[in-house]
Order: structure tokens, then C-alpha cells, then sequence
């Protein structure tokens, strides 16, 4: 009697069939396009401390700790064993005396450039990339040097020089490079800084010895806060909306792609990764000739975390579901805190 019974569903056609390629396992893998998770394309972020015995529970980054230059033989060497890659590495000083223009960021006992030193020995086969930036070494806790105009626009933001910004950034970035980096990737978001950071490792014979993996699309995003938790980056710093991109600039961002990649960029980064995957997608377009990376940054990480904790999904399914999405949209190179978690769980028959 109800209408719904009253016609017959068509017969399906043989191009409406598509479930037929995904009832195994095996087949869905088959549905990647030739774009597969792994190992070698993860990047695991350590955060460094200058207490050289430090093992310091992160409490906004689940699962993260803060570390000593004596403890890395110890966390890392396991995860090389299976596999581990990559690492960026971020300083977080805390007895180190900061000031306006971030003195202790190339300071020769920095734990950065400790570590570079130990780790290049220590691993020889494990890439070793650097976050440069100012932020965890300013006195002001923001990413470059900061102008004496005000800011007409954000009563809370300061304006920055971006020539004095991009001239220092510089500067810390050959420092680091000459400790052994493989790679210099400044997040700082100044103006002008990829190409007096290209410069200035050619002018030091390192030009094709280390890396640039510029920050390219990097947006002014809630997402950081437990970095900056970890970072030690001073509550009352404000904002950095004066130098990060708005979320809702895909143009702009597109500009900045460009820009990096004609600067001398040679990997070109998005961050946040998740909310940005049109971004990414971008990447590939408007920078087609570099690989493309992603940042899943702590607020992602937090988050995913925090639901699986709540029983809303299974951590690791949605681990996957995450950074799958990323490489569908054209990452290459993906930088997460779930990077241990994905050293066993590639090995394991997902
Ligand atoms: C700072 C920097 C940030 C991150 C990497 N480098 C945060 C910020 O700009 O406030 C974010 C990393 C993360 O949230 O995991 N230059
Ligand atoms: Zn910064």
C-alpha cells in the first residue's frame, strides 16, 4: 500500500556496480591511487630542552615529552630501529637568558645546535631537520624582530621589520646548518626570510648541503596552543595575526606558495594540515615542481587524542582517516606527534 512499493528500482547498470572493488582488504588498498602512507614520509617534532637531564611531561601534548641532550640516545634509538626517518627539531630553553632580538637561538650551548651535533654522530642516517624561528628565544615571545612603529591595525599584535626579521632569521638558520642540519625550515611566516635564508647558505658553501623547507602556508590558527604550551612562548605575547595568514585566504596563501617556491624554497609546507587540505591541494597546483608537506600540529594531535579518550572514535582509525586525507590531497611529507604510533602500526596488517 505505501507508495515507495508501487515502482521497481531500476536494474543497476554495470557502471553503477562499484562495491565490487572494495568488499577485501586488499582491494581497498588498491583504491589508493599509488599513494601510500609511509614511513619515510613522516616527520616526528622533539622538543629540546636546555637541561641536559630533562624528561619533562608536555601535559597539553599527550604522549610528549621535553628533553635533555642526555636522553635522546635513549627515546631515539628505538624508533630509528623501526624505521624512523625524520625529526624537526625545536628548541625550548629555560634557563637561557632571552632578549628582543632571540640571542640564545644561535647560541653556540643552544640545545638545537647540541643536539645537531650529537644526533649527525649519533644517526648518521637519520634526516635532521630544524624549526627556525624566533619565538622560544625573544624576550617578547613573537617570531622576528620587532619594529618600533605601532601596528595600526591590531591593538594586540606589534608590527615586525621584516628586512632586520628576514637578516636574523638568516643568520640562525646557516648556524644551524653548519651544526650538521639536513634541512632549515623557518615557521617564523616573515617576509623576504626564504631567500636571504638561501643566500646566506650559499654565501656559507652549504648551499647544496642543507635543505629549505619553507613554512609557506602557515595560518594565524587556534590549533598551536599546546605548542605553545610546550614551547615555553610567554602567555601575554598577544597575537600573530600581523604575519601569519588568515584563515580565509586561499588567494593569498596561493601568492605565498609561489613566492616561496621562486625564493628557492625546495619543499614547500601547509600548517595547520586538516582545516587546509584545499591548501594542500593548491600545493601541487600552484607549486608543482616541489614536494608538498603538512603539519599536523598539536591542536590536531590534542584533539584526535582527546575524542579517541572520549570513545567517539578508535585513535588509531582516526589517525589514519587524518593523515590519509592529507596525502589525498598531495602531501608527501607529513609532520606529526603520531609519528612513533605509525612506526608500528605500518608494520602491523592494518
Ligand atoms: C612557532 C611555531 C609554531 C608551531 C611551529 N613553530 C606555533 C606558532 O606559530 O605559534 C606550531 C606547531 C604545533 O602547533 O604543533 N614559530
Ligand atoms: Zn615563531
Amino acid at each position: 500500500p505505501t507508495f515507495y512499493l508501487q515502482f521497481q528500482a531500476p536494474p543497476l547498470d554495470v557502471t553503477s556496480m562499484i562495491s565490487g572493488g572494495i568488499h577485501h582488504p586488499v582491494l581497498r588498498k588498491w583504491q589508493n591511487n599509488g599513494r601510500n602512507l609511509t614511513k619515510s614520509m613522516f616527520i616526528y617534532p622533539i622538543f629540546l630542552s636546555d637541561d641536559p637531564d630533562a624528561e619533562v611531561v608536555i601535559s597539553s601534548l599527550p604522549g610528549q615529552k621535553r628533553w635533555g641532550i642526555n636522553k635522546l640516545e635513549a627515546f631515539l634509538g628505538p624508533l630509528v630501529k623501526k624505521g624512523l626517518k625524520g625529526v624537526i627539531l625545536f628548541g625550548v630553553p629555560e634557563a637561557m637568558e632571552k632578549d628582543p632580538r632571540g640571542s640564545p637561538a644561535d647560541d653556540e650551548s643552544t640545545p638545537v645546535i647540541q643536539a645537531l651535533k650529537f644526533l649527525s654522530k649519533l644517526f648518521p642516517q637519520l634526516m635532521l631537520t630544524v624549526d627556525v624561528c624566533l619565538c622560544e628565544y625573544t624576550s617578547h615571545g613573537h617570531c622576528g624582530i620587532l619594529s618600533s612603529l605601532p601596528n595600526p591595525g591590531h591593538s594586540n599584535a606589534p608590527t615586525v621589520d621584516p628586512e632586520a626579521s628576514a637578516q636574523r632569521i638568516a643568520e640562525v638558520a646557516v648556524a644551524y646548518a653548519k651544526a650538521g642540519a639536513h634541512c632549515v625550515a623557518p615557521s617564523d611566516m616573515m617576509d623576504g626570510r626564504i631567500k636571504a635564508i638561501k643566500l646566506g647558505l650559499m654565501h656559507a658553501g652549504l648551499g647544496n648541503r642543507c635543505a629549505l623547507m619553507s613554512y609557506s602556508a602557515k595560518f594565524a590558527s587556534g590549533l598551536y596552543g599546546p605548542f605553545r604550551e610546550a614551547a615555553g612562548i610567554p602567555a601575554n605575547f598577544g597575537n600573530r595575526k600581523c604575519y601569519q595568514l588568515p584563515p580565509n585566504a586561499r588567494a593569498l596563501a596561493r601568492r605565498a606558495i609561489v613566492r616561496d617556491a621562486n625564493e628557492g624554497a625546495d619543499i614547500i609546507m601547509v600548517k595547520p594540515s586538516l582545516p587546509y587540505l584545499d591548501i594542500i591541494s593548491d600545493c601541487t597546483q600552484y607549486a608543482p615542481n616541489h614536494p608538498t608537506a603538512c603539519y599536523q600540529v598539536s591542536g590536531e594531535y590534542a584533539m584526535i587524542v582527546a575524542g579517541a579518550e572520549k570513545g567517539i572514535y578508535g585513535l588509531k582509525d582516526m589517525a589514519f582517516e587524518t593523515t590519509e586525507s592529507m596525502v589525498r590531497a598531495g602531501a608527501s611529507i607529513i609532520l606529526t606527534y603520531f609519528t612513533p604510533q605509525f612506526l608500528d602500526w605500518l608494520d602491523e596488517d592494518q
